[in-house]
């Protein structure tokens, strides 16, 4: 039992537990603080995330039943659409996901179109010069992902629909 590898991310940050763990020494492990670090920072940055980009997705399909209709057929045609009340649920694997390829361009544009994170940030690495603005080394730039991914220079429907 002791060789066993661990079979969920959970179980695995547990065993990489290294109470001698420290940054002043290359020592495999984590210590607990990084662990609490890590569990703190998967519930922080995946809950909200996916919790937001699903009400997006409830929100656009609700306006777009043509949409819904077509995702749909997709999930029948693979034999992933529950049916009876979910007394028979299909098993989703990565093989079956990557078959849908409607449902993954839906997903991508509720994405695009649904603000989960507005902006990201990067720290300027040498002096530039973008559209005429210049920028120093060492400067943060605030990057507006909604305003990218909504710029009708770049993106010609706009909406759903
Ligand atoms: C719809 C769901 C999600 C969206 C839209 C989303 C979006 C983003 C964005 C925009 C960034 C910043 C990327 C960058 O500036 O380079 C990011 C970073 C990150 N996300 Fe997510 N995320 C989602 C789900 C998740 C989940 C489920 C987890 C973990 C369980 C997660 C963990 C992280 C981590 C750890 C980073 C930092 C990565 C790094 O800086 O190296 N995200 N995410």
């Amino acid at each position: 039992m002791e060789n066993e590898q661990p079979k969920n991310l959970i179980a695995l940050l547990v065993s990489s537990l290294n109470e001698e763990a420290n940054d002043d020494q290359v020592l495999s492990g984590l210590t607990r603080a990084e662990i609490f670090d890590e569990v703190l920072m998967m519930i922080m940055t995946g809950y909200e995330t996916t919790s937001t980009a699903l009400s997006w997705f409830i929100f656009f399909a609700s306006k777009n039943p043509q949409i819904q209709q077509r995702m749909k057929e997709e999930l029948r045609k693979h034999h992933l659409l529950m049916i009876d009340n979910l007394k028979y649920v299909p098993p989703l694997t990565v093989d079956n996901l990557t078959s849908l390829t409607y449902c993954e361009c839906v997903t991508k544009e509720v994405l695009r179109l649904g603000p989960v994170f507005g902006l990201t940030s990067r720290i300027a690495t040498y002096d530039t010069i973008v559209d005429d603005v210049k920028i120093h080394r060492g400067q943060t730039i605030l990057i507006a992902l909604h305003n990218i991914n909504t710029d009708a220079r770049y993106w010609h429907h706009g909406d759903p629909q």
